[in-house]
């Protein structure tokens, strides 16, 4: 096997970008090109000023600023890229299919089979070709006809080598993650050598212990069934939720009792509006898909509950709101605080917020909304990509505030959709004074200091809990 000189990432997004970076800031010997089709984003990529990079990541900046220039390039030059390169990571999109067969269910595969049919035609020499994007189990086979079938001659091996991160972390995630998985054949001396490679490559800052190979199958399905784990509990608590309100029981609570259970554990309990993000509903809903497309409807029924559970929770929210605004919120000035799925990110991607939002639209509110890092821009965007009403009239039922304070002026209500920690820390009294009273405030991240805001004279509701 060649010692890797030159790593090309094809997709410099959430995933590519973070993670190529950390892989250059502690490989410095290592050449690291990520390259992407869209031009806009690979300007951002390669901008000076490093709060202009394309997306926002608490250290990522300094990471990059680390290594850019120095062995971490950004371009667009694809083909050049993967020939220079011993080793190819995809890290590409896989969202949701929005057409034909598998529709609203199955992994759109079709950025994964353009890139896997270039670096084929573009190979003059064997390559290491590494699954970074989550992928249906099985892929790595079609990735594999694709590679020996366009007769180039070139020896590939497939490893599939899923991320973990989640966003807002990404690069703690990335620096001190929980587990590396790398999954590919063992049962060849090229495949096992491919494995060490990459195994060497995290092994320049992870421990040797936490580098775990598999083979290709399970490291595909470790990925889809690790997000189902982490999805399930927020239903599970978000389920419990309910309950609490209509019991007098504090979700809190329940999640402080049941997380102290170590055969349980606390993280991922946290009530909240619903999960959001990029990863949890597409991968699950590709999940149930497999599942059905193979037969097992029982397990497919199971998984997709963890969905209705989800979008339940969402619609709970805002019907609690329009309930307790005596039944409409028809012209009422109605303020988000947050937009993004959580806190320290700009993406808002399946964001509760916009179902939110979409929801209470359609009672004709007239909703303000401020995030501190996502652009007007991309709430417009999400509004229109739910396809509910025309661009026109989302423009003319969605305000996109820049200052807190004039965001909830008037407001009948204050909503928090996001756990950005600035909310805590507001001048509440300041917020009371000028909204409409009775102030109505539904806290849909639990994030609130109950006895302040009661105290102040708000009239506050939070998940799972009775209302005060
Ligand atoms: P993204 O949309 O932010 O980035 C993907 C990039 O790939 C885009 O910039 C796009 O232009 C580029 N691209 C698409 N087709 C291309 C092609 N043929 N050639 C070159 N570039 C191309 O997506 P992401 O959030 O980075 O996710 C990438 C993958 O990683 C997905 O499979 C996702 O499920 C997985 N993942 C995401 C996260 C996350 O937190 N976002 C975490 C773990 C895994
Ligand atoms: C997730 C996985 O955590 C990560 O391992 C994977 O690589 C990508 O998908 P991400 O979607 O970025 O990461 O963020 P995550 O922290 O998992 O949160 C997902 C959603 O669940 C967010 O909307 C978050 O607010 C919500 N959530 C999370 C809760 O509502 N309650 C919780 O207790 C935890």
């Amino acid at each position: 096997m060649k010692q890797i000189k030159n790593i090309c990432c094809i997709g410099a997004g959430y995933v590519g970008g973070p993670t190529m970076a950390v892989i250059a800031q502690k490989c410095p010997e290592i050449n690291v090109t990520v390259v992407d089709i869209n031009d806009e984003r690979i300007k951002q990529w390669n901008n000076e000023n490093l709060e202009d990079l394309p997306i926002y990541e608490p250290g990522l900046k300094e990471v990059v600023s680390d290594a850019r220039g120095r062995n971490l390039f950004f371009s667009t030059d694809i083909d050049k890229a993967i020939e220079d390169s011993e080793m190819i990571f995809m890290s590409v999109n896989t969202p949701t299919k929005t057409y034909g067969k598998g529709k609203g269910m199955a992994a759109d595969l079709k950025y994964v089979e353009l890139s896997a049919r270039r670096i084929a035609e573009v190979a003059k020499d064997d390559k290491i070709v590494v699954e970074k994007s989550t992928l249906p189990v099985r892929t790595a086979e079609a990735v594999r006809s694709i590679l020996d079938n366009v007769g180039s001659g070139v020896n590939f091996q497939i490893l599939s080598n899923p991320e973990f991160l989640a966003e807002g972390t990404a690069i703690n995630d990335l620096l001190y993650g929980d587990r590396v998985l790398i999954g590919g054949d063992h049962s060849t001396p090229e495949g096992q050598a491919a494995m060490d490679a990459l195994t060497d490559i995290y092994a320049h800052w992870m421990p040797r212990e936490k580098l775990l190979q598999t083979n290709v199958w399970s490291s595909e399905l470790s990925k889809l069934t690790a997000n189902a784990f982490l999805a399930q509990r927020v239903s599970s608590i978000n389920a419990m939720s309910e309950v609490c309100e209509k019991t007098g029981a504090d979700v809190e609570e329940i999640s402080r009792a049941v997380g102290s259970d170590s055969r349980v554990g606390p993280k991922f309990l946290n009530s909240s509006v619903g999960f959001g993000g990029s990863c949890f509903q597409k991968d699950i809903l590709n999940l149930v898909y497999i599942c059905r497309s193979m037969g097992m409807d029982e397990v497919a029924d199971y998984w997709e509950q963890v969905i209705i559970m989800n979008d339940y929770q969402k619609k709970r929210f805002a019907d609690k709101i329009i309930n307790t605004l005596y039944n409409t919120v028809a012209e009422k000035k109605i303020t988000f605080l947050g937009w993004a799925f959580k806190k320290d990110t700009n993406d808002t991607r399946e964001t509760a917020a916009m179902y939110v939002a979409n929801h209470l639209m359609e009672d004709h509110a007239n909703i303000h909304a401020y995030d501190p890092k996502v652009a007007p821009r991309q709430m417009y965007e999400d509004l229109n990509y739910l396809g509910t009403r025309s661009e026109e009239e989302n423009k003319a039922l969605l305000n996109v505030e820049k200052d807190p304070y004039e965001a909830t002026e008037d407001a009948h209500a204050v909503a928090i959709l996001t756990e950005w920690d600035e909310f805590k820390d507001y001048d509440w009294q300041k917020i009371y004074d000028n909204m409409k009273k009775p102030a109505f405030v539904f806290d849909g991240r639990n994030i609130l200091d109950v006895e302040k805001l009661n105290a102040i004279g708000f009239k506050l509701y939070q998940i799972g809990k009775s209302d005060s």
